[in-house]
């Protein structure tokens, strides 16, 4: 057995999450942490909220509350979110803890002494009227290119070209709305990354079994244009970790804090340190430090597309950079977009359906079926209506809920809510058994390869194969002349309750829980062993109808739910 490293990319504290981002990392994490613990691996699943950064100083300004009273409150609402969606974590940390603030002091001491900061004098705008300096994106002016009135100090929205805030006629502050800006200047520290590309690069060249999507992303920003540049790891905000190295001042960085992208990714390390703190675990060092145990960890990341850049090149350089021991990332998982009904999820437009909308109106195994089903893994993939009413009221209700819901209903009626003991198994039901087996087989591998649309594939087709046994097999018929063989069948099919149950559990782990509790099974295990496992109910094993498992979505829901998340046009 294996012990198991797996993150989710930590999402930011300023607001809830749409589904896009829950499926480009939160929940394929999930589906891999709850696979390998049913196989008997031993799982560190962490994930955390990233709550640095002017996003969250400006959202917590708009709420009118104190940043840190903000993102105290947004961390409670991402966990309530995150349990109902079964998301489940080891722990759900936070990158403002005192743990992540000393281990980024920590990291910034240990790449100072191996030379790798330097400190850098800019020029940057300030305002006057709010008190400080704005980063490029919170200036606003016209475009001295195409003359857009509300081009931003990075890029003009409407004819691409990048700027620079200075470059901008009439600039204004986004936060405030005030002209009196100025060139200011000030200091802040870089990541000399350029030093570290060779070795970025040998590192990326020898993952070969990478997913491409994950490695063309690193080596596009390793050799496309002047290379992989220096990057500033400060910033001159009060939100933040204070810019210190380990336990010192840092002459000239007084008032500062890191960066929110250099602090973001440590906390995947600090948060192993807080699961410890909270009691959860001990020995955070075996899972995170390669001279403490961490050798035999397998540590797999789970993000979306935008943000391998970090992941693949700046966190490496930063734990390659300290020269100290710590755990590597060995397999990144990375997804492409999911977008909404032809554009994209949106905020501040209120489009699409955001993760505590989504469970307001349906169960969360709805969602992470159809979420995981479509994972946006080739390529961006689309939410619409149509697509998911069809594939809940396909694949869930008609395939899987109308499957467990006739056996047992049909059992209760003919026989008892018993396992029936008569007739034997015949070419019918040994085909079955080595069907299943191979599929279940093909399922694991997909699986373990993190193919997530194909394992749901393979999980469907396996739910199919017991409906077309019965749909053949038609045990209400056979009943008529040969009760015995009927209750055979029974036995088979009420079998394949369980070790569906089993198999499902990463994707739809509520469900499976309930069809494990009407079956009176209390420790199912992995079917490591198909036909075994589908002996497990023994002629007499008592068992419960189950409640309807899923509800099919009506014609009226599904409209009347477009017409809701469709947010409000330009
Ligand atoms: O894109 C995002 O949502 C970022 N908050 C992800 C950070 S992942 C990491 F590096 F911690
Ligand atoms: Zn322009």
């Amino acid at each position: 057995m294996t012990r198991h490293l797996i993150t989710s990319a930590i999402p930011y504290i300023n607001g809830i999450k749409h589904l896009g981002n829950l499926v480009g990392s939160q929940l394929p994490a999930d589906l891999y942490a709850r696979y390998l613990r049913a196989r008997g691996h031993e799982v560190l699943f962490l994930c955390a909220t990233d709550e640095h950064g002017t996003p969250a100083e400006l959202a917590a300004a708009k709420a009118g509350k104190p940043v840190a009273e903000y993102c105290a409150e947004m961390h409670d609402v991402q966990t309530r979110i995150a349990d109902g969606f079964g998301l489940s974590f080891d722990h759900f940390g936070r990158s403002s803890s005192i743990q992540n603030q000393k281990l980024t002091q920590h990291f910034a001491g240990a790449l100072y002494d191996q030379g790798l900061i330097e400190e850098v004098e800019q020029r940057q705008i300030y305002s006057e009227t709010d008190g400080r300096f704005l980063p490029d994106r919170y200036v606003e002016g016209t475009c001295p290119n195409c003359g857009f009135e509300d081009a931003r100090g990075d890029q003009c929205d409407n004819c691409t070209k990048q700027l620079d805030p200075e470059d901008l006629i009439n600039p204004r502050s986004t936060v405030s709305g005030a002209t009196d800006l100025e060139m200011r200047a000030t200091k802040h520290l870089f990541l000399k990354q350029s030093q570290m590309k060779d070795q970025l690069d040998a590192w990326i060249n020898s993952k070969t079994d990478w997913p491409v999507l994950t490695t063309s992303i690193a080596k596009k920003w390793l050799h496309d244009g002047d290379g992989l540049q220096d990057r500033g790891i400060t910033r001159d905000l009060s939100w933040g970790v204070p810019v210190k190295r380990g336990n010192e001042d840092w002459p000239g960085m007084e008032g500062k804090v890191f960066y929110v992208w250099f602090d973001a990714p440590i906390e995947y390390i600090a948060c192993a340190q807080e699961w410890v703190d909270a009691g959860k675990g001990s020995d955070w060092e075996s899972w995170w430090r390669t001279d403490k145990g961490a050798d035999d960890v397998r540590y797999t990341q789970f993000m979306g597309k935008d943000n391998v850049p970090f992941h693949t090149l700046s966190f490496p350089a930063t734990i390659m950079g300290s020269g100290e021991p710590w755990k590597l990332v060995d397999y990144i998982k990375s997804f492409n977009y999911l977008t909404y009904d032809g554009g994209q999820f949106s905020t501040s437009r209120g489009r699409g359906v955001f993760m505590d909308q989504a469970l307001e109106i349906l169960p969360a195994d709805t969602w992470r079926w159809w979420l995981l089903s479509h994972a946006p893994e080739t390529s961006d993939a689309e939410f619409t209506w149509e697509n998911f009413q069809a594939s809940v009221n396909k694949d869930l209700a008609d395939v899987l809920g109308n499957f467990i819901s006739r056996i047992t209903k049909f059992c209760r009626s003919k026989f008892s809510e018993d396992v029936p003991a008569a007739g034997e198994y015949g070419p019918a039901e040994h085909a079955l058994i080595a069907d299943l087996t191979e599929r279940v087989a093909r399922y694991q591998t997909a699986m373990e390869a993190m193919e997530v649309r194909k394992s749901a594939a393979e999980l469907r087709a396996i739910w199919a194969a017991g409906n077309e046994y019965l749909q053949a097999e038609a045990p209400w018929t056979t009943f008529k002349t040969d009760p015995d063989k009927a209750a055979a069948q029974v036995r088979l099919a009420l079998n394949l309750i369980p070790l569906y149950a089993v198999l499902s559990a990463p994707f739809i782990p509520t469900t499976a829980a309930s069809m494990l509790e009407s079956m009176h099974v209390e420790d199912a295990q992995w079917p490591d062993d198909v036909p075994a496992a589908l002996g497990q109910l023994t002629p007499g094993h008592a068992f419960d109808v189950p409640e309807v498992l899923f509800t099919k979505i009506t014609d009226e829901q599904r409209d009347e739910w477009a017409e809701r998340f469709a947010g409000v046009r330009d």
